[in-house]
């Protein structure tokens, strides 16, 4: 009896032992580094850590681009820290655009649920892949890549991105070369955009300099 006790005892302190780290939910009280958040711990953890209702509602969706990103990032599901995915919800208004841009830390697949969107995206060697998705379509847009989405329904279409990332990043291309405090010298001899061109859209961006 002792002997088995034992056994059963040494098996179960090899199975503690042996077990891998499942997962590291995110510790939003600390930074966030390039590999992500750092582990809350384990008894700190619950089923809260894991879901989200909060891509069931629609975003809102007046503003200038007539369109609305809901993240479930690490920063918002704490859980997918750690695990290279993560999930937005996409509402695009009539007339809604998501203006050219990247995520550089990981690639997107799209899926679209409701009306009707064209996107595309932009390769490294300049050739344009660009297709009007409608309900149930799919779109992969390659990490680092610059890609677009326009409502093309003429009603309100939603969409579901996940990523290959559990925070891709965001990096608008019009907010990046205009929303900035470069001088408008600079911008313009890195863009080969006229000066007058330079100044309007730093006005209407919100550029300084
Ligand atoms: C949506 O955003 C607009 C502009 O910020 C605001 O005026 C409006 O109250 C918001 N609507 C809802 C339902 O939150």
């Amino acid at each position: 009896m002792i002997h088995i006790l034992l056994i059963l005892s040494s098996l179960f302190t090899f199975s503690t032992h042996a077990a891998v780290q499942d997962f590291c939910v995110a510790d939003l009280k600390g930074p966030e580094s390039p590999s992500g958040y750092s582990c809350k711990p384990v008894a700190m953890v619950t089923v809260a850590d894991f879901v989200s209702s909060g891509l069931a509602l629609a975003g809102n969706t007046s503003n200038i681009i007539k369109a609305a990103v809901t993240p479930a990032f690490a920063a918002q599901l704490p859980g997918v820290n750690g695990l290279g995915i993560s999930i937005a919800r996409l509402d695009l208004a009539a007339g809604g655009v998501v203006p050219m841009h990247t995520h550089p830390g990981g690639s997107e697949l799209l899926l679209v649920t409701q009306g009707s969107i064209t996107a595309g995206f932009i390769s490294s060697a300049n050739a344009v892949y660009v297709k009007t998705l409608k309900k149930g379509d799919i779109m992969v847009f390659p990490q680092g890549l610059l890609h677009f989405q326009v409502n093309a329904g003429g009603v309100t279409s939603v969409a579901f991105a996940s990523f290959s990332s559990a925070t891709p990043g965001l990096q608008i291309l019009d907010f990046a070369l205009f929303a900035n405090d470069l001088s408008s010298k600079l911008v313009e001899a890195t863009t080969f955009l006229d000066d007058a061109t330079v100044k309007k859209l730093k006005a209407v961006l919100g550029g300084t300099g």
